[in-house]
C-alpha cells in the first residue's frame, strides 16, 4: 500500500490537529473544468462513469488543476437505483429522467437487491485505477445518495424542488416506502463496502433532500437507514454525512458516530459547532453561488468563513456541490485562500 503524501482530510475526520484545514469541493469532478466539457462531447453521462479510464482520468482532473487536498471519484448516485434494476437516463439541460418511477406496492417486484461486484463492478474499477493513478498524493472519497434522497428521484422519476409526489408517497403508503429504504439500504452498505475495498479512504452519503423533511420525518425517513450504513462501515471506512438543510438533526447526526458532518451555509458554523459537539469533523459551509464574486470578494469571505469555524476539526467545502459556470480561476482562489489562511485565536 502506497502511503499518502497527504492525508490532512483524514486526519481532521479522526479530530487530530492538522497543521492547516484540508480542502476539497463538492462535485469538484466535472461541470465547470474545461477539460472535462472536452470528454463531455465524446462520451455520454454514464459511459464517463462507466469506463475507468475516463472516471479515474476526471476524478484527478481537480486536484491537478485546482489543487484540492482530496479526490471524489467521478459517478453518480443514481447508478444505484440503476443497479437495482430502474432505467435512469441523463438528459441535457434537465437532469436525471427515471421513465418508470416506483409508484405501488408492486414496483418493489421489478426491483431487486443486486450481487455489487457484478452491476457496480466499474465504479470499484474506477476507485482501484483512480488509487493507483493519485499514486498517494490525496486520500480518495467514495460516495453514494442516502436512502432518502434516492427514494425522492426513484418515486419522483425526475428532479423538483419540493419532491411532493415522494413525500406523498412515504405518508400515505409508508410501509411500502420503509420496504424500498430498506432495500436501498441494504444495496448501500454493500457497494459502498466495495467501495472501500477498491481504495475509496473516507465515504460521504449524499442526503441533498434530507431538509426537505421537518425533524420528525427526517429521523424515521432519512436518519434511521444513514445509522445502518454508518454502523456497517466503521470498521472499513472514515464516514461524512452530508444532510443539506437538516442543521436540526446536528446532534442525532453526531451520534451515529459518523466521522464528518457537511453543513449548508443557511447556519452559522458556532450554531453547527454547538449542535454537533467539539468532536466530529465539520465540512462546509461557504455558498456556492459566492464562488461568482470577484476574487478579492471570494478571499474575504473564506476568510471569514474559516475564522468562524476556529479551531474544531475541520474541513473547509462548499455548502453544495459547485456551479457549472464558475470561472476554474474562482475555484482555485477558493482553495488557495484555505491553503494560505494560518488560524489566530482572538486575544
Ligand atoms: O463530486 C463530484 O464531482 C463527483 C461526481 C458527482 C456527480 N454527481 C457527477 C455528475 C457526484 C458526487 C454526484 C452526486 C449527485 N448526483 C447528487 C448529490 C450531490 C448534490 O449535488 O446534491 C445528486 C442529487 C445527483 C443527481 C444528479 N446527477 C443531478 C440532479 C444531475 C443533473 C444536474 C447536475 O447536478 O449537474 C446529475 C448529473 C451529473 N452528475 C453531472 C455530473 C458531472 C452533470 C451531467 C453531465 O456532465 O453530463
Amino acid at each position: 500500500m502506497t502511503t499518502l503524501k497527504n492525508d490532512l482530510l483524514l486526519r481532521a475526520l479522526r479530530g487530530e490537529k492538522t497543521e492547516r484545514v484540508p480542502v476539497w469541493m463538492m462535485r469538484q469532478a466535472g461541470r465547470y473544468l474545461p477539460d472535462f466539457m472536452k470528454l463531455k462531447d465524446k462520451y455520454s453521462f454514464f459511459e464517463r462513469c462507466q469506463r475507468p479510464e475516463l472516471a479515474a482520468e476526471i476524478t484527478i482532473q481537480p486536484v491537478d488543476q485546482v489543487g484540492v487536498d482530496a479526490a471524489i471519484i467521478f459517478s453518480d448516485i443514481l447508478v444505484v437505483p440503476q443497479a437495482m434494476g430502474m432505467e435512469v437516463q441523463m438528459v441535457e439541460h434537465r437532469g436525471p429522467f427515471l421513465p418508470a418511477p416506483i409508484k405501488r406496492a408492486s414496483d418493489l417486484e421489478k426491483l431487486r437487491v443486486p450481487d455489487v461486484a457484478e452491476s457496480l463492478g466499474y465504479v470499484f474499477e474506477a476507485l482501484r485505477l483512480t488509487k493507483k493513478n493519485l499514486d498517494g498524493r490525496v486520500p480518495l472519497i467514495g460516495f453514494a445518495g442516502a436512502p432518502w434522497t434516492l427514494l425522492c428521484y426513484m418515486v419522483e422519476g425526475q428532479g423538483s424542488k419540493t419532491f411532493d409526489q415522494a413525500k406523498a408517497f412515504c405518508y400515505t403508503q409508508p410501509e411500502t416506502a420503509h420496504r424500498l429504504l430498506q432495500l436501498i439500504t441494504d444495496t448501500t452498505i454493500a457497494y459502498l463496502k466495495g467501495q472501500a475495498a477498491a481504495g475509496a479512504d473516507v465515504v460521504q452519503i449524499f442526503d441533498s433532500w434530507g431538509g426537505l423533511l421537518g425533524p420528525d420525518d427526517f429521523e424515521v425517513f432519512s436518519l434511521y437507514y444513514i445509522r445502518q450504513i454508518v454502523a456497517a462501515l466503521k470498521e472499513q471506512a472514515l464516514t461524512i454525512i452530508f444532510a443539506k438543510g437538516a442543521w436540526y438533526s446536528l446532534e442525532e447526526m453526531a451520534a451515529t458516530g459518523a466521522h464528518g458532518l457537511g453543513i449548508d451555509w443557511c447556519i452559522r458554523p458556532e450554531i453547527a459547532r454547538q449542535l454537533a459537539g467539539p468532536h466530529v469533523a465539520l465540512q462546509g459551509n461557504f455558498d456556492p453561488a459566492k464562488l461568482l464574486s470577484p476574487i478579492p470578494v471570494i478571499r474575504k469571505e473564506v476568510r471569514a468563513m474559516l475564522d468562524a469555524f476556529g479551531e474544531g476539526p475541520y474541513i473547509a467545502n462548499l455548502g453544495h456541490g459547485i456551479l457549472p459556470n464558475v470561472p476554474v480561476d474562482h475555484a482555485r482562489a477558493f482553495v488557495e485562500t484555505v491553503k494560505n489562511y494560518a488560524y489566530e485565536p482572538a486575544r
